[in-house]
């Protein structure tokens, strides 16, 4: 086979396999996905070297051996989201590889167990078992990375078989049902390193489950639900307590977690007295007002605090209690996100934190307003908020000595002309203005050490000249305004990344890449070229820099102007340097026409052009009133029998021997001698006196030939504008005319002396008078 050929052949192949929904990752895998197939059971015509079956969301009801006996090399079988009721693993016992199988959320209330699987990761979460799917051969997994389970009760005892495993992650899913019947101590011989609990949904958190896992580092809760103030979350605070003896957990999470503001608060102030260091709630719903007071901050592991998403179903309360509870935790980390926060207080004295997000929140200009208390921070995102003034901002990072990177993205900051104090903090590396309704009129007041700056989506229709000058500017992205060329490097003499796609740039300047000697990525793509001569030497450069310099190149690279090259890439597009280099132009217009002038008057001088156009344009005009006027009246207009065309030379003959033999037999003779009309042109009185005859006669000689009038004499006889086709022409042999001395631009003369037999004289003078007669 060629190489094209196996090209070929292995397009088609994988063309096929992804049309059968297989997909070939490499030598090892062969992965074949059916989900979403309304399947009710596992296809029967399974390729045999399938690693990796998936199967989910379907309406499967049964797994048996034969489903998948064939799949000798199968390692993932993927069956959530099925109807299965009930598994027999010794299903699996041919499958010897098998060692991923996922079958969460399906109808599973038994499973019946078999000694000869060894899985890495095994998931029976979400199922509708009583009591915890636990075989006491799943003792002998070593390798079990990854458990999921699902019970309503659970069992000390049942933990037993797999207690000496050092499995990794165990996912614990509490059916509806569970809480009747409780051990509290049932998790406490697990060996686990991440813990993932999730009790049932919508019911109030009345359970004794000690969470508290020695060997756990993480731990994660779902759908805690304390909503009922008399007891204030009081079980799920005791759970929480016992947190504290668990020395190594360091990462607790709580997911969906619906409770009043005083439980939060107490829950949070729980946490500060355990080992946790990171600490994230997710999903919450908070009730009520907060009548909480004092919060103790000493003594605490926690480095970072995260809460996401929060609705409140009280809108309008007190909440400076809040600000101040959070404003002044002892921590490094902490983002509040997606709440509707409307402020944050200043910490009352020197705050420990480094990091603070409080992107997606309600926060206006007013936030951290003369706040000398955030000397530490490095980092601080105010991104989606409600931002308005740039002014404003700038001044409150003036006394965050520390602030090396600010993202006040989605905002909607503007920035005046005429704003005139620019006190940005000093150690700002990073900021990110994207976003906002900024102009160009920002450039005046940036820090000055900043490294990335990103004010892309902005309102910014030019750079001024007059900026500060960012000599440690590395990147900044400018796309998304409404540029019309490329910023030079004069103000950023470090650039190397420049952003500035989807802005307004049409005829970039070439010198861009002269300015810019440090540029290694700009990403110009999407902007409205005007594709004319201006744009070549750009187009030229970023031909000369290398690929990876140039993003997007050359697809994002489109003429938009003129319309007939609308949409053809820059990198096809091509002009000539002469339509682009006026002076070129000029000369080589000028050149052409005095080729043109020189020509002209070299025929007018030897070839009497002037002559020969007005002869043409007579007979033209002749040839045409022709055409107008009906042949029979012509013909009444014939005058003469015949026209004598001769040479000066031969005009004695003419006169003494073919005139008065003519004349003599009563044939009306025209010659020019005799019968043109002074005044009137030689051409004119041709071509009047040649339609006036019946037949044209000419006396062919040498000097006939010589004569350029008897020439056109016989070239207008031959088109003869009403004789056309017919025989009107009568050739006379006076002296034989040698070939060679026909010029060869007569060749009317040669053909028609070719074509036509002609009288000789003198003997055949007889027959002359026969055929006038
Ligand atoms: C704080 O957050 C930053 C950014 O996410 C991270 O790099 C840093 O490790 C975090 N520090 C702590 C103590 O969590
Ligand atoms: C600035 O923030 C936007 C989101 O608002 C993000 O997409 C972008 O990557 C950020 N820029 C930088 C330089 O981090």
């Amino acid at each position: 086979m060629t190489k094209t050929n196996s090209i070929i052949f292995y397009f088609i192949v994988v063309f096929m396999l992804i049309l059968l929904n297989f997909q070939v990752s490499d030598e090892s895998e062969f992965i074949v996905v059916r989900s979403k197939a309304g399947l009710t059971c596992v296809p029967k015509d399974l390729p045999l070297e399938t690693t990796t079956l998936d199967v989910s969301q379907n309406y499967i009801s049964e797994l048996q051996t034969s489903d998948i006996v064939s799949l000798s090399k199968l390692r993932i079988l993927i069956m959530s989201y099925n109807r299965i009721q009930y598994l027999d693993i010794s299903v699996f016992k041919f499958s010897t590889e098998l060692e991923y199988l996922d079958l969460s959320h399906n109808k599973l209330e038994v499973i019946s167990c078999h000694p000869t699987v060894n899985f890495k990761h095994l998931d029976l979460s979400f199922n509708a078992f009583d009591a915890l799917p636990i075989c006491k051969e799943f003792g002998n997994m070593p390798q079990l990375k990854f458990l999921g389970l699902s019970a309503i009760q659970l069992q000390k005892s049942s933990m037993q078989p797999i207690a000496h495993l050092n499995i990794s992650k165990v996912l614990l899913v509490l059916g509806d049902n569970y809480g009747e019947k409780e051990d509290p101590e049932s998790l406490q011989d697990f060996s686990i390193e991440n813990l993932h609990i999730v009790f049932p949904m919508k019911k109030e958190f009345r359970f004794m489950l000690d969470v508290s896992v020695s060997t756990a580092v993480s731990l994660e809760l779902s759908n805690i639900k304390c909503v009922v103030d008399d007891i204030e979350c009081f079980y799920f605070l005791s759970a929480l307590a016992k947190l504290r003896k668990n020395r190594r957990l360091s990462n607790l999470t709580l997911n969906n977690v619906e409770t009043t503001w005083n439980s939060f608060i107490a829950i949070l102030q729980l946490i500060w007295y355990t080992p946790v260091e990171y600490f994230s709630v997710s999903n919450v719903k908070l009730q009520g007002q907060l009548a909480f007071r004092n919060f103790d901050y000493s003594d605490t592991s926690l480095k970072a605090l995260s809460i996401y998403q929060v609705v409140t179903d009280v809108f309008s309360f007190p909440q400076s209690n809040i600000y101040r509870i959070f404003s002044n935790m002892n921590i490094q980390n902490f983002t509040v996100s997606g709440t509707r926060m409307i402020h944050m207080l200043c910490p009352s004295q020197v705050s420990p934190f480094l990091y603070l997000d409080f992107s997606n929140n309600l926060l206006t200009d007013m936030v951290f307003t003369s706040c000398g208390s955030l000397t530490k921070l490095k980092t601080l995102s105010l991104q989606m908020n409600q931002l308005k003034e740039l002014a404003k901002i700038i001044l409150m990072t003036k006394e965050m000595t520390s602030l090396q990177k600010l993202d006040i993205s989605q905002n909607s900051l503007r920035y005046g002309d005429d704003e005139n104090s620019c006190s940005w903090a000093k150690s700002l590396l990073i900021l990110n203005m994207s976003s906002n309704t900024l102009t160009g009129s920002v450039f005046r007041c940036l820090p000055p050490r900043v490294k990335v700056l990103d004010l892309h989506n902005n309102k910014i229709t030019n750079i001024p000249k007059d900026i500060t000058h960012l000599q440690a500017l590395q990147e900044l992205n400018v796309a998304s305004n409404s540029l019309t060329d490329l910023p030079g490097c004069g103000a950023f003499s470090s650039l190397s990344v420049l952003v500035i796609d989807h802005n307004s740039v049409s005829h970039p300047s070439a010198d861009f890449f002269q300015t810019c000697q440090k540029i290694s990525s700009i990403a110009a793509g999407n902007n409205p070229f005007r594709c004319t001569c201006e744009l070549r030497e750009f187009v030229k450069k970023i031909g000369q820099v290398s690929r990876e310099v140039v993003e997007g190149w050359p697809d994002s690279y489109k003429c938009d102007y003129p319309d007939s090259s609308k949409g053809t890439p820059l990198q096809d597009f091509h002009m000539s340097p002469l339509s682009c280099n006026t002076v070129l132009l000029t000369v080589t217009i000028g050149v052409t026409m005095l080729v043109l002038a020189a020509t002209v008057a070299f025929l007018c001088l030897y070839f009497d052009l002037p002559w020969y156009l007005r002869m043409l344009c007579q007979w033209t005009q002749t040839r045409r009133r022709a055409r107008n006027i009906p042949l029979e009246e012509l013909q009444r207009n014939l005058q003469f029998h015949a026209f004598i065309s001769y040479s000066s030379h031969d005009s004695a003959w003419v006169k003494s021997e073919l005139l008065p033999n003519l004349e003599k037999d009563d044939i009306r003779i025209c010659l020019h001698e005799r019968n043109f009309v002074p005044g009137k042109s030689i051409v004119e009185n041709i071509i009047n006196f040649i339609e006036k005859s019946h037949k044209s006669i000419f006396v062919l000689s040498p000097h006939f030939v010589q004569s350029e009038w008897c020439h056109y004499e016989l070239y207008f006889a031959h088109h003869n504008l009403f004789h056309e086709g017919s025989d009107n022409l009568i050739l006379i042999l006076l002296e034989p005319i040698p070939q060679y001395s026909i010029p060869s631009s007569y060749h009317k003369l040669k053909t028609l002396m070719a074509r036509r037999t002609y009288l000789e004289w003198p003997m055949e003078k007889k027959e002359i008078n026969h055929t006038q007669g």
